[in-house]
């Protein structure tokens, strides 16, 4: 079967958009991660638009093997050469570059006329080709443009060297059939175009991103730009795993295949949102809690008797966790690396793997059931834990009640000090972060708190992520703990440490971007 390219833009329109951003550590770990999902591209980052942005790029170019990498530039000389020079490491390596091709943006934000871009768009695909044979071109707002100054523009990218050509709906504003129809009338018209891949970036304000990029496909466009969990600008990009599992689960209608290995899926899923501190929705397709829960009981009845009654796809094919009692208190190491290993972590290092077995040993004595979940939710953790902690949790004690002052007693260690503190709040959360603040010396402003019940039961883990704001940095937090509260306060001193690291490392002379909110 023919296939798919699977372009994976998480890294840069993702990681772009507000609330979604990433440090160089955390890129570096879902950069590794999409190489495992056996996506064909990876786009880094955007080098060129600051110190810290490079530096992912290149680390990335550096340490990750598999897929093309690939980082954005502007149709602009200097972009591409920081560009290039970020990628360089790479073994396989594209730039990407862009303008705008619309009339409204051409006249009112680069104010070039037609001309003027067409000479640029060019010029800068032929100058990328000094630092790779692999180039992609991207006609900014290409939906909103006219189809023939479009068809125009890609013809003349190609005979510049462009490899893949993009047609990206930037305001996410087309109509699948009319899409399907101007990626058709671009396959028809643009005489060279055989000599390029063609490639759709669809962003979703309609809600249309994945039924745009499919339209696309049926036209002939054999790359798609995508997101995990579609994050991006505005309304987000097309969901990499809804256009995958669209492909797969209807090989019938689109004969085609991708290279995804989608047992990763889930992971993918989840590691993206533990760093983001953005859950998906319930019911969003393929990745979703729900996605494979059956509430009705005709449809329990029917999925019992044969799954396939409602279900098109099967939960294990996306590396969904069955829920399974996994592991009890009698579990040892080995049965717990083999069911890490089971759920995609192959490489934790054996210290990683100790802390992840203390920790286990410690949950399945509160909790009779451990199931994959909890597994996987601290093996994400230790993943990413930072590697210097200022504070750890030592002790806690809250008391509240609806006719009680809440209050909290919160002792800390750092290094061989103990340091505790009390304080009163509008809640037991409040009291805490409270009796923190004043331990640490440090005021965060918390600007999102979320609680989730990682699994089912009244016994469940529960994950708290907060975004704290601390000298105008905002910094996500995460802690998690079958007591709520405790996991609250590990959460807020995750974030604490993060912001001491990360000062850390500046005053290191390490530069890091001042246009991301959080570490
Ligand atoms: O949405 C868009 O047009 C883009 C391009 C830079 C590819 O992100
Ligand atoms: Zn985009």
């Amino acid at each position: 079967m023919e296939k798919v390219f699977i372009f994976d833009t998480t890294l840069r329109d993702g990681e772009q958009a507000p609330g979604f951003s990433m440090n160089i550590n955390e890129k570096l770990i879902v950069a590794k991660q999409l190489a495992r999902l056996g996506v064909d591209v990876i786009e880094s980052g955007f080098a060129a638009s600051s110190p810290g942005d490079f530096e992912s790029v290149q680390r990335i170019a550096e340490e990750v093997k598999g897929p093309v990498i690939a980082t954005l530039c502007r149709a602009v000389k200097k972009d591409i050469e920081i560009g290039a020079e970020a990628v360089k490491p790479a073994e396989r390596k594209r730039i990407h570059t862009f303008i705008a091709t619309s009339e409204i943006h051409m006249k009112y934000k680069l104010k070039m006329d037609p001309k003027e871009v067409l000479e640029r768009a060019v010029e800068a695909v032929r100058f990328a080709r000094n630092f790779t044979d692999d180039v992609e071109f991207s006609a900014e707002d290409a939906t909103r443009s006219d189809l023939d100054f479009l068809c125009k523009v890609i013809e003349e990218v190609i005979k510049a060297g462009a490899t893949t050509v993009n047609i990206p709906d930037t305001v996410g504003y087309a109509i699948p059939s009319e899409f399907k129809e101007k990626i058709s009338y671009i396959m028809n018209k643009v005489p060279n175009i055989d000599m390029a891949v063609v490639s759709v970036h669809c962003h979703n304000d309609l809600g249309l991103a994945v039924a745009n990029s499919l339209a696309a496909i049926e036209a002939g466009a054999r790359q798609v730009e995508c997101t995990i969990n579609g994050i991006g600008e505005r309304a987000g990009n097309a969901a990499l795993e809804e256009i995958v599992m669209a492909i797969h689960t209807r090989r019938d209608h689109f004969s085609l295949t991708t290279g995804i290995r989608t047992q990763e899926i889930y992971k993918t899923s989840t590691l993206v949102s533990h760093i983001t501190g953005v859950y998906v929705q319930p019911n969003k397709a393929i990745v979703g809690k729900n996605a494979f829960a059956h509430e009705a009981g005709i449809h329990q009845h029917g999925v019992l008797e044969n799954p396939l009654t409602y279900e098109i796809m099967r939960p294990e094919t996306v590396g969904f966790p069955s829920s399974r009692l996994v592991l009890g208190k009698h579990s040892g190491r080995h049965a717990l690396k083999q069911k890490l290993e089971q759920l995609g972590f192959t490489d934790l290092t054996e210290e990683q793997l100790n802390r992840v077995f203390e920790r286990f040993k410690k949950l399945a004595d509160k909790k009779k059931e451990v199931l994959d979940d909890d597994i996987l939710i601290i093996a994400q953790e230790e993943l990413l834990s930072i590697p210097v902690k200022t504070y750890e949790l030592d002790y806690i004690h809250t008391t509240s009640g609806n006719r009680l002052l809440p209050t909290a007693t919160v002792r800390l260690k750092r290094g061989n000090e103990i340091l505790q503190d009390s304080a009163i709040g509008d809640g037991p959360v409040d009291a805490a972060y409270k009796a923190l603040d004043s331990i640490t010396g440090i005021q965060g402003k918390l600007t999102s708190y979320q609680l989730r019940a990682v699994t089912q039961g009244k016994d469940a883990v529960g994950e708290v992520t907060v975004k704290v704001k601390f000298n105008g940095v905002e910094i996500v937090g995460k802690g998690s703990s079958v007591d709520v509260i405790e996991a609250s306060v590990k959460a807020y001193i995750n974030a604490v440490n993060k912001y001491l690291y990360r000062k850390e490392l500046e005053s290191q002379g390490y530069e890091i971007s001042l246009y991301k909110e959080a570490i």
